[in-house]
């Protein structure tokens, strides 16, 4: 049941100092960094990370547009593990169209452009952060962006004083 995600925060977030925000709400919620970078990836390794899979769910449009998005800063790249912690970063981080994304979450509190917008602009959603959809995607992306030796395995005040 512990699980490991991987999560950006993607360049507008970044540029918007939303790091140390972003971050808080993982840690206040017991998740546990297990690795942490900040990169600038260009298109390449961005194919590599937005995979064939989005253009299935998305169109080719989206995933085009995303290669200009996720390239024009750099972001930070981290493991978080946690209990279902796949499903509860998705949670925290909320839905991808920010018009639609709860208050609370981190998508809905600091973003609110829509679907429509984006599209009539032709721009990619900037909705701050990334996280893994799934399972395998999860597996996936962590060791494309990680190396082994770049994950480590600690205690940390939650393992000592709530589990
Ligand atoms: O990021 P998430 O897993 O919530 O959504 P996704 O379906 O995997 O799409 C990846 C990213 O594509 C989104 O986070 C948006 O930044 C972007 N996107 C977009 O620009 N326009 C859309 N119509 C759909 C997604
Ligand atoms: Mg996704």
């Amino acid at each position: 049941m512990i699980e490991r995600t991987f999560v950006a925060i993607k360049p507008d977030g970044v540029q918007r100092s939303l790091v140390g925000e972003v971050l808080g709400r993982f840690e206040k919620a017991g998740l546990k960094i297990v690795a942490m970078k900040m990169q600038w990836i260009d298109k390449d390794f961005a194919l590599k990370h937005y995979t064939e899979d989005i253009e299935k769910r998305r169109g080719k449009k989206v995933r085009d547009l995303l290669m200009d998005y996720i390239v024009e800063g750099p972001v930070i790249a981290m493991v978080l593990e946690g209990i279902h912690a796949i499903e509860i970063v998705r949670k925290i981080v909320g839905g991808t169209e920010p018009k639609n994304a709860l208050p609370g979450t981190i998508r809905g509190d600091f973003c609110h452009a829509s679907y429509d917008y984006a599209d009539k602009k032709e721009l990619a959603i900037r909705n701050i952060i990334h996280a893994s959809g799934n399972k395998e995607d999860a597996e996936y992306e962590i060791k494309l962006w990680f190396n082994d030796n770049e994950l480590h395995s600690y205690k940390n005040v939650h393992d000592v004083h709530i589990f």
